[in-house]
């Protein structure tokens, strides 16, 4: 903190308290009227420590949110709690304001240098009755804590007690640090294309429950959905349907960026993936020179994997791949590549290998950490690059052994487009039926004997093969999604299936009020739920 902001800082508490002290009449009502319990809140992902002291702060028309001013993203952390405080109680809490009239309560968002914080993304959040501090190193800190500050925001107001509408929030410490990293989700937009706004919804989904990376599969054998200008054909031929062979679609670079800046405002890290040398039917559509399988690539509208390749020992390949790396590289402010490289079952093992090195270089190249499907663990790769593990515990240990990091996305455990159940509306069941309870009851520490020490991160993906709108896709990512963000946030020790199936329930409020179509799980006893499990099933 700098000598004004604490400055400010003391200011603004003699403030409080110098209010707090006119008012306290108003204050003993708000805090007799109920004992609260902050370690009861329905929070997830879990924090790592919840200390209650069981009284009332009041957020109300007399609240108002200071951050500091000279750290940056901080005021914008405040500016975005301001507008969701506004969606949820219609009251418009000002931020960073000098002068505030009857001021009684404080959100105070505070860039802080303490080493109890542990990592960039930590924060803690003392809630007392005339105070809400919020502490972190970053602004990703400072936002993962305003998710929880919503959290703790009751649905609806007090407003028997008081004259004014009274939110209240229960006082207490929690001491907060994700486990993991890497947080993330994967939409496949290349199967069925997902608008810019599907793909913010989903983001806004995400952000709530401590996400901090959407990879995007932008390329498959069925589309290619980035514009690369200097190989216009890819959207213009590529583009141009998707499975079961409706128009398909794609970004435009300047639509690419708006999803990014849309991220970045909520503190998530887009990770683009272009899937080769296998995946390329719709790459080697627009440009046949480009294929390697002996066939006359056309248009693919259908589900099956592993019939087409690069061919990958031409230079013009990889003149092509520098120009896609070099172009989404260039907007693309994230660290990570994805260069895709699973089930390139027509691609011989020596040329899969030979082009996962050469691409390597050309992503180090562009400035970017190469992340693949696990196969590339096969490959001679550096350590700085990234297994992303789907299927093959020997590929992640094989990258283990290069020192390598792993990203966790086991589909039978982790991908969020198999079917719940036999009833599933939408989904496959290839590698396993993942119910609410498996896809949370599994331990990525853990699992197939990975060292902690290398695991980067969990990533729930969704495939698109058997959906194709925003409704489909809430379908498939929610419930499940929520808990893989307490998988990859909060520590085993802090996950309870019996515990978190209530917390589960209790999201019931804030997805409806997103308009969130989620599969209403039998094994959760949803608290208000806008439609019952057997409407949905009729439907
Ligand atoms: C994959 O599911 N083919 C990564």
């Amino acid at each position: 903190m700098t000598k004004s902001s604490l400055i400010k800082s003391f200011l603004i508490l003699f403030t409080i308290i110098t209010f707090s002290a006119c008012t306290a009449e108003k204050k003993k009502r708000v805090l007799n009227f109920a004992k609260t319990d902050l370690a009861a809140e329905h929070l997830i992902p879990k924090p790592l420590k919840i200390i209650p002291t069981h009284g009332g702060f009041a957020l109300d028309e007399f609240t108002a949110i200071y951050t500091s001013e000279n750290a940056a993203g901080f005021e914008e952390v405040g500016k975005f709690l301001a507008q969701k405080i506004k969606a949820k109680t219609d009251l418009d809490v000002q931020v960073n304001v000098d002068e505030i009239p009857n001021l009684e309560t404080v959100i105070y968002i505070n860039q802080a240098d303490s080493t109890d914080l542990k990592g960039p993304e930590a924060y803690q959040l003392y809630i007392t009755q005339d105070s809400v501090i919020l502490n972190s190193n970053t602004a990703a800190g400072a936002f993962r804590g305003i998710q929880t500050i919503r959290q703790l925001i009751p649905v609806t107001s007090n407003n028997t007690l008081a004259a004014n509408k009274i939110w209240t929030i229960p006082t207490g410490k929690i001491i907060d640090n994700p486990q993991f990293e890497y947080r993330g989700a994967m939409l496949d937009v290349a199967r069925h294309f997902f608008s810019v706004e599907d793909v913010k919804k989903f983001l806004d989904l995400l952000a709530y429950y401590k996400y901090n990376t959407l990879h995007l599969h932008l390329t498959d054998d069925q589309g290619w959905r980035i514009e690369i200008k200097s190989w216009p054909l890819l959207t213009e031929v590529g583009g141009s349907t998707e499975v079961g062979g409706e128009a398909g679609g794609f970004y435009t670079q300047e639509e690419y960026k708006d999803i990014i800046a849309y991220a970045a405002e909520r503190h998530i890290v887009i990770v683009p993936e272009v899937d080769m040398p296998g995946h390329t039917n719709a790459a080697s559509v627009s440009y046949p020179i480009l294929n390697g399988n002996g066939k006359t690539p056309r248009l693919y509208e259908g589900t099956q994997v592993g019939k087409s390749t690069f061919a990958t020992r031409k230079d013009t390949v990889y003149a092509f791949i520098d120009d896609v790396v070099r172009e989404i590289a260039a907007i693309t402010p994230g660290p990570y590549f994805h260069i895709g490289g699973d089930e390139s079952h027509v691609t011989q093992k020596n040329d899969y290998i030979y082009f996962v090195e050469r691409v390597e270089k050309i992503v180090q190249k562009y400035d970017k950490r190469m992340i693949g499907w696990d196969e590339i663990g096969q490959a001679d790769i550096d350590s700085s690059s990234i297994s992303h593990f789907w299927s093959s515990k020997k590929n992640a240990l094989d990258a283990v052994d290069k020192g390598m990091k792993v990203i966790m996305s086991p589909a039978k455990k982790a991908y969020l487009d198999m079917q719940y159940d036999t009833l599933s509306k939408h989904g496959l069941h290839w590698a396993a039926y993942i119910p609410t309870d498996t896809a949370y009851n599994w331990s990525p520490e853990t699992y197939e004997g990975i060292p902690i020490k290398n695991i980067l991160g969990v990533e729930a993906p969704l495939w698109s093969e058997t959906i194709s709108n925003i409704e489909e896709l809430e379908y498939l990512a929610f419930p499940r999604a929520i808990g893989y963000s307490e998988l990859s946030w909060s520590t085993q020790e802090n996950r309870d299936w019996e515990n978190f199936k209530v917390r589960l329930a209790n999201q019931a409020p804030f997805l409806d009020r997103m308009n969130v179509k989620y599969y209403p799980s039998p094994l959760i006893d949803w608290k208000k739920s806008k439609y019952s499990y057997k409407e949905i099933e009729k439907d």
